[in-house]
C-alpha cells in the first residue's frame, strides 16, 4: 500500500528563510505547501524541488493580510489531514519612529506576524493534536526579546510570537499532547528583508552578526527534533538575550534610551523621560 507522503506548509516561501524552509524539508522527504504572494518564484521553487527531490508542492498564491486569502489558506491547512509541520514564516519589518510611520504598514505588519500567525496555527492544530502527531515553527527574531526605538512595533510583533508561542507549549504540555511547537528566533540573517525594508545591511551590524538563511534553518529542524521551544540561532545572539532579558528593567529602559537619544539614526521628535 502507497504511503501517504510527509506534507508541511511554508508561508513567505517566495525567499530567505522560507525558501530554506522548503528546500530543507524537501531534502528530508516532505511534500509542500508553498505561500506567499509571488507566484512565479513559488513556481520556480516548487519546478527546483521536484526536479532535486522528487517533490511534489501545491502553490497557494496568497496575501495573508488579505481576510479572504488567508480564510482560503486557513480552510486548506485546516482539511489537510496529513500536514506534520506548519512554518509560519512570512513577515516583513516596519523602521522609524512610531509616530512618524505610515500606520497602513503598521496595520499590514501586525496583520501578518500575529493574525495570521494566529488563525494559521489555530487550524492546523487542531488535527495535528487530534492525530497526535505534528509541529509548529512560529518564526518570531531576536527583536522579540528586546524593546528597540526605531523599530519598536516589529519587535512588540516578535514579543507577541514569543508568548502566543511559549503558551501553547505550556498547553499542549498541560494536555499532555505531543504535539511540538517552536519559536524561532534569528538575528541578522541574509534574505531579501532588508531590501524591502530599505535598510542598509552594512550600517546594521559587523559581518560577523549575520547568518545565512540555511544555516538558521538547519539550526530549527536540528532543535525541533530535541523539541527545544525557543531557538536563538548563535552563541553570540544567544549570549545577548540571556543578558539582555537579565538586565533589571529600570535599568535597560535607561540604557536603552541613552542609546535613543545618541543615536543618530533615530529622529525621535520627542522623547519624555520616564522617571
Ligand atoms: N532577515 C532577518 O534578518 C530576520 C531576522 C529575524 C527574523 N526574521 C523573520 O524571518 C521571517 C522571514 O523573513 P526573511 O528574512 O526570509 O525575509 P524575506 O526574504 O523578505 O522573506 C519574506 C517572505 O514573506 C513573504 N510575505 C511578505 N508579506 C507577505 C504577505 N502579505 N502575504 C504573504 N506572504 C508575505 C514574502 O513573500 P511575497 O513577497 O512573495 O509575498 C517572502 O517570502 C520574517 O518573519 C522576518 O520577520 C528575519
Amino acid at each position: 500500500m502507497a504511503q501517504t507522503p510527509r506534507l508541511a506548509a511554508v508561508t513567505g516561501a517566495s525567499s530567505g528563510i522560507g525558501a530554506a524552509f522548503a528546500r530543507a524539508l524537501a531534502a528530508r522527504g516532505f511534500d509542500l505547501i508553498l505561500i506567499a504572494r509571488r507566484q512565479e518564484r513559488l513556481e520556480e521553487l516548487a519546478s527546483e524541488l521536484a526536479a532535486s527531490h522528487g517533490t511534489a508542492s501545491e502553490i497557494l498564491t496568497a496575501d495573508l493580510i488579505l481576510d479572504a486569502d488567508l480564510a482560503r489558506v486557513e480552510n486548506r491547512l485546516r482539511g489537510a489531514s496529513n500536514l506534520e509541520l506548519l512554518v509560519n514564516n512570512a513577515g516583513f519589518g516596519v523602521g522609524g519612529p512610531f509616530v512618524e510611520s505610515q500606520i497602513a504598514g503598521q496595520d499590514a505588519m501586525h496583520r501578518l506576524h500575529i493574525l495570521a500567525t494566529l488563525r494559521l496555527t489555530h487550524a492546523a492544530l487542531q488535527g495535528m493534536v487530534e492525530r497526535r502527531a505534528g509541529a509548529i515553527i512560529n518564526v518570531a527574531s531576536v527583536a522579540g526579546f528586546i524593546v528597540s526605538p526605531g523599530a519598536l512595533s516589529y519587535g512588540a510583533t516578535k514579543n507577541w510570537i514569543n508568548t502566543f508561542t511559549e503558551g501553547l507549549w505550556l498547553e499542549l504540555r498541560a494536555a499532555g499532547s505531543p504535539v511540538r511547537v517552536q519559536a524561532l528566533c534569528p538575528g541578522f540573517t541574509y534574505s531579501e528583508f532588508h531590501e524591502v525594508a530599505a535598510m542598509d545591511r552594512t550600517k546594521l551590524a559587523p559581518p560577523a552578526w549575520w547568518f545565512s538563511a540555511e544555516a538558521v534553518v538547519a539550526e530549527s529542524l536540528a532543535a525541533l527534533e530535541r523539541d527545544r521551544l525557543f531557538v536563538i540561532p548563535g552563541f553570540r545572539y544567544r549570549m545577548l538575550v540571556a543578558l539582555v532579558t537579565r538586565i533589571p528593567r529600570g535599568l535597560r529602559r535607561w540604557l536603552l534610551l541613552r542609546f535613543a537619544r545618541r543615536s543618530g539614526r533615530l529622529r525621535v521628535t520627542s522623547v519624555t523621560s520616564p522617571d
